[in-house]
């Protein structure tokens, strides 16, 4: 038994007025954006609309409590959010806050109260091809100081709206580019690799997968608009998938990368697809052998490590690259367990698996 459902309804134009402004509806608005959006897009917005721009890469709980009471005494009827995960992730907390009428962050995250539908629409706009935030009904905080990185989930969480307007997608800096076509790329796979599959995730899995494989090479100074769009397209597919499937190992093991070492998300999650390709295949024959067709025939394995080489050719793609020593590895490998994240993978790995798949990419 299976079931599939998405909350979140998409809209795609080329062009950003008349994507945006028939979604906006009547009443005060708030715009959280990136810092470099481009006063003519925020032109597109009425006139008086709010504006924050405060959020940073991998937001600490309390730069989203910042987010939150900044957005408060607005009262907004509608929000529109613009820009990387990041900037998505902490528009939804301050939705969430809003809806639920709690305007603390930590409360949020121990517990999410009752009722907590309704409050202002979030239109979701992504600026990267990556994330997949826009369709997630999930946000994650990074707690640094402690280590941690912390997840809320709630159906109350996800955009109502995610707009998709590939030109906002053009001005993405090529290694944050590849960063977020990498994490698009970890998306599918997860979920295809994924106790939670279903045959609607599978196909969009797959679609995401071919479109990366298609596109991803194609990131050069400047990127053609259409792979652009083909980017964001393969983006949203693997959004789709793992909106319903959530991540698996590669995330799981990625965190404390990313927290420890400062690898970006991207690279950090995509590092292991290799050797996680390998743990996983063999327990879905017949799904790799129809991934292998939607490549045109080339094997999955041989798509990964083409990949690889063209990320590690252009962004340190070794964990060493990041200041890690062989002596670190244990730490790492233990700290890669988390619950809800690791336990969906296909094949169950322990912490001498991950150790042997963390000494692969020491560099
Ligand atoms: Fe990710």
């Amino acid at each position: 038994m299976w079931r599939y459902a998405s909350p979140v309804a998409i809209h795609w134009g080329d062009e950003w007025p008349e994507l945006l402004r028939p979604l906006l509806p009547p009443g005060p608005g708030l715009l959280i954006h990136y810092p470099g959006f481009p006063a003519a897009d925020a032109a597109v917005l009425p006139a008086g609309t709010a504006a924050y721009d405060r959020v940073e890469a991998n937001p600490t709980p309390e730069q989203v409590q910042r987010a939150i009471d900044a957005a408060l005494p607005l009262r907004p009827r509608w929000i529109v959010a613009v820009g990387g995960g990041s900037v998505l992730d902490t528009a939804k907390l301050v939705r969430l806050a809003l809806a639920c009428r709690c305007p603390s962050v930590e409360a949020l995250l121990r517990a999410v109260p009752e009722p907590a539908g309704g409050g202002p629409l979030l239109i979701a706009a992504p600026t990267t091809h990556g994330t997949g935030a826009e369709l997630t009904m999930w946000s994650t905080v990074w707690d640094v100081g402690g280590r941690r990185k912390l997840s809320l989930a709630h159906p109350a969480n996800a955009p109502d709206i995610a707009a998709y307007c590939p030109p906002l997608t053009y001005g993405l800096p090529l290694p944050a580019s590849l960063a977020a076509t990498l994490d698009a790329l970890a998306h599918a796979l997860e979920a295809l690799w994924n106790r939670g599959a279903n045959p609607v995730s599978d196909e969009m899995a797959m679609a995401a997968v071919a479109g990366i494989a298609a596109g991803l090479e194609r990131l050069d100074d400047p990127v053609p608009p259409p792979v652009r769009a083909g980017l964001l397209r393969a983006s949203m597919f693997a959004g789709l998938a793992f909106a319903a499937t959530r991540t698996a190992a590669a995330h799981s093991i990625s965190y404390p990368l990313t927290l420890r070492l400062g690898i970006p998300h991207g690279i950090a999650c995509a590092m292991t697809l290799p050797a996680l390709w390998r743990v996983n295949a063999p327990r879905m024959a017949a799904k790799a052998e129809r991934l292998r067709q939607r490549l045109d025939g080339e094997d999955p394995a041989a798509m990964l490590e083409r990949l690889r080489r063209f990320a590690a050719a252009r962004v340190p793609f070794t964990l060493s690259a990041y200041g890690a020593r062989p002596q670190d590895i244990g730490e790492l490998a233990q700290a890669s367990f988390t619950k809800g994240r690791m336990d969906n993978n296909l094949v169950d790995l322990d912490e001498a698996a991950v150790r042997a798949i963390l000494a692969e990419i020491l560099g």
